[in-house]
Formats: C-alpha cells, structure tokens, sequence
C-alpha cells in the first residue's frame, strides 16, 4: 500500500479563524427563514484538529459552510487569518468534478508542475493503481469520486482542511488512508464525522452545536463524551 505523505504545507499564521457572535439563517421557501445558529464566537488556532458535533440537522454543515466562506453569515463576523489557504470538502464537491475527464487528469489538473510519477503516487495513495487512473469521472462509484476530490484537495497547499462527513462513502481502507495523512498533517482541520474511531484518534478539541449555541470542549473526543455522559450512547 501507498502511504501518501503531505507536502509541508506554508506555515499560516497562529490564529487561523476568529468568528464573533456568528448567526446564521437560511431562507425558507414559503418565505421568512430558519434560523440555525446565533452568538456563535470562538477562535482557531494553528494545528488544531476539531470535531463539529451535534445532531442531524444542528447546523454542522451550516457552521462549516460559514467558515469556509461558501456562505455569507446572517450575523456577525469571520475573519479568516493570515497564510491561511482552506480546502474545503463536502458531498457537493463530488458534483463538481469534471464528469469527462480520467482521475489522473483530473488529479494533474490541480498539480500542474507535477511530475506524471508523482501525480501517479497520489492516484495510488488513494487507491487508484494501474488502468484505474484512467477510468472517467461519470464511470466512479460514490467511493471512488470521494477519493478523487479528497487526492486533489491534498495535492494543494492547503494548510487548514474544513471537512464535511469525508468518511461518508469510504471503505475502511480508504478511511484508514484519509486518517492517517490527517494525522501526520501539519495544518489545521475541522471536520464532522459520524466515524468515532475517525474522531478518537484525531481531534484536539471538540465544538458541539446544540438548540443553535455552539458550547466548545477543550480536550479529545474522549473528553467530550466523558464531559456530557455520552461515553454508552450509540449516537
Ligand atoms: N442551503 C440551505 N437552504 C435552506 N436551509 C438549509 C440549507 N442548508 C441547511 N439548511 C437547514 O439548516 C438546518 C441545519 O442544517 P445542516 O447545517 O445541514 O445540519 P447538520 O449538518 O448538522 O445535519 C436544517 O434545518 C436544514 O434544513
Ligand atoms: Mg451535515
């Protein structure tokens, strides 16, 4: 197995984003709107690694929305800090992959400098080995495309990863694969993730959302679950 290591991504500055008194509500089709979350303030620092917890519907993808600035805040602000270059990923990305193109075309798209070996190394870290890398994009299973659109966010000088239920169509090798660069990463990540296994071997801190507050833990998920007595909960 290929084990892929990151290029050292440019250091960014120590506080990677500061939000402050955060809201955030979406509009609902009859009109009027839902709101999801409102006060949300809070800072991340440089090397964290944080879980964004919280029930379905809580406003997990919302909060992770409004960090990576795919949509503007109702209320409040968030200021993204110096050096900092986000990859930000989601069940969406996978839709926006170019449906005609092979996966090493489309790896080598976002690392035009590259060697063709070196593109192949990272095909491989994900699993793309041999004739697989030049499969087209519109012939890949769920799985497939979620490793594709994760090898290209790696490919780049990323150095804060925000991470939307990355695991979702992953098998365990894959998963297993995805872990372990995270974990050897030297940026910052914040993600969600229904994985436990994922979330105890990597978080630092954990941001629960809950009735639209956002409460932080500041220790592992461990930590958390210990914290709010849910270490025997199936949730
Ligand atoms: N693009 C959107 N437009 C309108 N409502 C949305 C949109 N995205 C999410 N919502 C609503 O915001 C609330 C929080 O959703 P979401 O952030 O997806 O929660 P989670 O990721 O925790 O399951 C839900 O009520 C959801 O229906
Ligand atoms: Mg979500």
């Amino acid at each position: 197995m290929v084990k892929f290591e990151f290029a050292e991504p440019p250091r960014s500055g120590d506080d990677v984003v500061a939000f402050e008194d955060l809201g955030k509500a979406w509009p609902l089709e009859g009109g009027g709107e839902k709101s999801v979350f409102g006060g949300v303030s809070g800072l991340i620092r440089r090397q964290e690694k944080i879980a964004v917890v919280g029930v379905n519907g809580a406003g997990k993808s919302t909060f992770l929305k409004v960090l990576a600035e795919q949509t503007e805040p109702t209320s409040g602000s968030v200021r993204i800090g110096a050096s900092v270059n986000v990859g930000y990923f989601s069940q969406h990305s996978m839709d926006v992959l170019d449906p005609k193109l092979t996966v090493f075309e489309t790896v080598q798209a976002v690392m035009p400098n590259a060697s063709i070996g070196v593109v192949r190394n990272l095909c491989a870290a994900f699993l793309f080995q041999g004739d697989d890398v030049d499969k087209r994009i519109d012939k890949l299973s769920g799985g497939e495309k979620s490793r594709v659109v994760l090898a290209t966010l790696l490919a780049r000088p990323v150095n804060f990863l925000i991470l939307d239920e990355p695991t979702n169509h992953l098998d365990i090798q894959s998963r297993e694969i995805l872990l372990g660069a995270l974990q050897t990463f030297a940026g910052t990540v914040v993600l969600v993730s229904h994985d436990r296994h994922f979330l105890r071997s990597l978080v630092d801190r954990v941001f629960e959302i809950d009735h639209g507050e956002m409460r932080p833990y500041e220790g592992d998920y461990e930590y958390y679950l210990h914290k709010t007595g849910r270490e025997h909960s199936a949730a």
